[in-house]
């Protein structure tokens, strides 16, 4: 997932997984662009449960989505 992509390459964006990818806290919410979400959106959909946190990210647009859940 992107979220094992910064924390294998030790990127410094703090508090970012802070959940470890339980979908539990969308301190991993990402805006993608619009041609990168298409892509990603086409073999990696979001689940409900994703939708469903991503509601409560802050500054949520049409290509948002968690980190955790990008595979
Ligand atoms: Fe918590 Fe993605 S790391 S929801």
């Amino acid at each position: 997932s992107l979220l094992d992509v910064v924390v294998n390459n030790d990127l410094p964006l703090d508090g970012f997984g802070a959940c470890e990818g339980t979908l539990a806290c969308c301190t991993c919410h990402v805006v993608l662009s619009p041609e990168h979400f298409a892509r990603v959106d086409k073999v990696n959909p979001a689940g409900e449960d994703e939708l469903d946190l991503l509601d409560l990210a802050p500054a949520l647009s049409d290509e948002s989505r968690l980190g955790c859940q990008i595979k």
